[in-house]
């Protein structure tokens, strides 16, 4: 087992990375010394899968679990979701030393966090990842939230769960497409911040591909130390914390003109991370061949890396990206790559250099 520790003061924790935890989650719960009474989230399609393993595994440590089982989707992260679970919780007597576990995706882990921070003014919270994207992302960090009709994740709060398990056989049941738009986080990882890491997934990409346990165990926990590190520097988002959004300024504006659910978020992300490593090379000077070793390690990932786009689409991606959380005084900022393991951020774009990246992919 890897443990990977997040450094925050008082409101430290460990993540756990390896397979066959789910098995031991009781046993690694009750070293937290929280109550005995708790709530297990999650949605449809993980619930039937895990829900029992995890039940089980609290229940032969001295836990009185319930469940609270959301619909499979971005759309749970809705107010409407959140004020039915709130009378699950009531229902089933919660009490301040309870706990809330998130068994799930991001969507779930944002969910369940956000119950968790605001239910009772707050209960503990253990985040039990399913998806890769989750495991290497959303589950470390402390950001929870709900979406509004206006957009996402507008309502949420920094809240840090007491624990992470990061259990690798529940990769296992991932959906292909899923498993592939996870990938696109982890490679972020390896243009951000760690250029050994880059090489090892483009040595090893097949073997990454086969979800290889003990593969997946090293990348993950890279990916988990990395944020870690990146958080334990910036908890809430000043500054440092901008280059894990590394591709997003325009991946988010893809998301956002497609309609949310045409591209996974992964998807999304791949094509600006490519979209971003050509702007780093006209405005840093990043070298045209790691440009092509990025390009050509998305592609074998089976992720997209470019968007064909009519003008009228490019305006609308343009209006988008200036709607951005992270746009601040109307200037479209970016994160850009100096080399493969180093990125800056907060840099300013020309608008016309954007264009010039995204008329490059034009059909013509
Ligand atoms: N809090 C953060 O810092 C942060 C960071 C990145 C993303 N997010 C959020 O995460 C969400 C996306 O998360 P996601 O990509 O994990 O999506 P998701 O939670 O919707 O999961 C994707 C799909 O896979 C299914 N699934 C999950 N685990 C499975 C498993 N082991 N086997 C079979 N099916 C499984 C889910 O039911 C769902 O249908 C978004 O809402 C995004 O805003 C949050
Ligand atoms: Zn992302």
């Amino acid at each position: 087992m890897r443990t990977v520790n997040v450094l925050l003061g008082s409101r430290s924790y460990a993540i756990k990375i390896a397979p066959g935890l789910i098995d031991r989650l009781g046993r690694e719960c009750a070293r937290l010394k929280l109550g005995t009474r708790c709530a297990i989230v999650t949605d449809t399609n993980v619930g039937k899968r895990y829900a029992k393993a995890v039940f089980n595994s609290l229940v032969a440590s001295g836990f009185s679990p319930s469940l609270v089982v959301v619909p499979a989707g971005e759309t749970a992260k809705s107010l409407k979701t959140v004020r039915s679970c709130y009378d699950l919780l009531a229902a089933h007597r919660l009490e301040r030393k309870s706990f809330i576990l998130a068994l799930g995706g991001g969507v779930v882990g944002d969910l369940a966090g956000f119950l968790a921070a605001t239910y009772l003014r707050g209960l503990a919270f253990v985040q039990v990842p399913t998806t890769l994207l989750a495991q290497v992302d959303s589950s470390v960090g402390g950001k929870v939230g709900i979406n509004l009709d206006a957009g996402k994740n507008l309502v949420g709060a920094f809240y840090q769960p007491r624990l992470v398990v990061c259990d690798l056989d529940a990769l296992k049941t991932l959906p292909e497409r899923e498993f592939r738009s996870g990938l696109a986080e982890v490679i972020k990882y390896g243009i951000i911040y760690d250029a050994k890491l880059f090489d090892q997934i483009e040595r090893e990409l097949p073997k990454l591909l086969k979800r290889d346990p003990q593969l997946l165990t090293a990348v993950v926990a890279r990916c988990c130390e990395i944020k870690a590190e990146v958080v334990g520097r910036d908890e809430t988002d000043d500054g440092l914390r901008a280059i894990l959004n590394f591709g997003h300024t325009l991946g988010h504006a893809i998301e956002n003109i497609s309609g949310y659910g045409t591209f996974l978020h992964g998807e999304a992300i791949a094509i600006g991370q490519v979209a971003a490593a050509k702007l780093s090379r006209s405005v840093l000077g990043f070298p045209g061949g790691d440009v092509q070793r990025i390009e050509s390690l998305f592609r074998r990932a089976g992720l997209p890396t470019a968007l064909k786009l009519k003008t009228g689409r490019r305006k609308k991606l343009f209006a988008a990206m200036r709607l951005d959380k992270k746009v601040s005084g109307g200037e479209i900022k970016f994160v850009l790559a100096e080399a493969v393991g180093r990125v800056v951020w907060g840099k300013s774009v020309p608008p016309a250099l954007i264009e010039a990246v995204l008329a490059a992919d034009e059909p013509g």
